[in-house]
């Protein structure tokens, strides 16, 4: 009897010590530092999600962002799946933004396989943490010959999510030279607009339209447009 009252007690007093010593939930808060912590974690979260970013960067740049919000998932697969992705190069990514296109892309090729350059140091190091096996590059995309230095050879195909139609005109006019220059005979261009008609403006006559996919599920609906380098032979 004594024996079991003993053990009992034992353990008992175990258990109490182990509650006592046992790390607090998180979500129990007892005092208002607790609070003001989670308040301010909270906080700090919100205003580094992507939409907050990319809300930034609006207010800041309106004309280089072109869009109210980041295109939607559906815009992002269809721009991914619409890319003729070949077995060896690179793919490049201008206008990374928050990443949708990024992230839909990754589910066609290898990581090391994506390059992304982005403008804005704020999105391009939130690109930088997000895809840390991609290759990141901050920088302005009417220079992105030279960004890519040693990569800018085997660039097989470009992915744009640029607004060109609220980027400057001679901007747009450099960015679409760089892109000439990238691509040789057989690589393609995908750019999405919010224009639903007509062609992508500035395109020389050597980039023939191969597809055009109209998305409606998107804010601002989209089209996106491929189209393949074709020299006159
Ligand atoms: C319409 S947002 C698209 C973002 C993302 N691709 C998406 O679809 O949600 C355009 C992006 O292009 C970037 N951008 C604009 N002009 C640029 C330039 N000259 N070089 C590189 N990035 C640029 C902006 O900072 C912005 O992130």
């Amino acid at each position: 009897m004594r024996r079991k009252l003993i053990q009992a007690k034992t353990l008992v007093n175990d258990s109490v010590t182990r509650v006592l010593t046992a790390r607090r939930p998180k979500n129990i808060l007892s005092t208002s530092s607790d609070k003001d912590e989670l308040h301010s974690t909270r906080t700090s979260r919100l205003m580094n999600s992507p939409m907050m970013l990319f809300a930034r960067e609006i207010i800041q740049n309106p004309r280089a962002m072109g869009a109210a919000c980041p295109s939607s998932r559906h815009l992002a697969q269809n721009m991914a799946k619409q890319v003729p992705i070949l077995d060896s190069g690179y793919v490049l990514e201008l206008g990374g933004g928050t990443g949708t296109i990024t992230q839909a892309l990754l589910q066609h090729i290898p990581a090391n396989r994506l390059i992304v350059v982005e403008r804005a140091p704020n999105l391009a190091s939130y690109l930088h943490q997000r895809f840390p096996n991609s290759h990141v590059l901050e920088g302005d995309a009417a220079q992105v010959v030279k960004l890519l230095g040693d990569k800018a050879h085997q660039v097989q195909t470009i992915v744009s999510g640029l607004p060109f139609r609220s980027l400057p005109h001679s901007l747009v006019q450099q960015i679409i030279r760089q892109v000439e220059i990238l691509l040789k005979d057989g690589g393609t261009f995908t750019q999405f607009t919010y224009d639903l008609r007509g062609k992508t403006e500035h395109l020389p006559a050597h980039f023939r339209r191969i597809s055009t996919k109209f998305v409606w599920n998107n804010f601002p609906p989209a089209r996106i447009d491929v189209y393949r380098v074709e020299h006159a032979k």
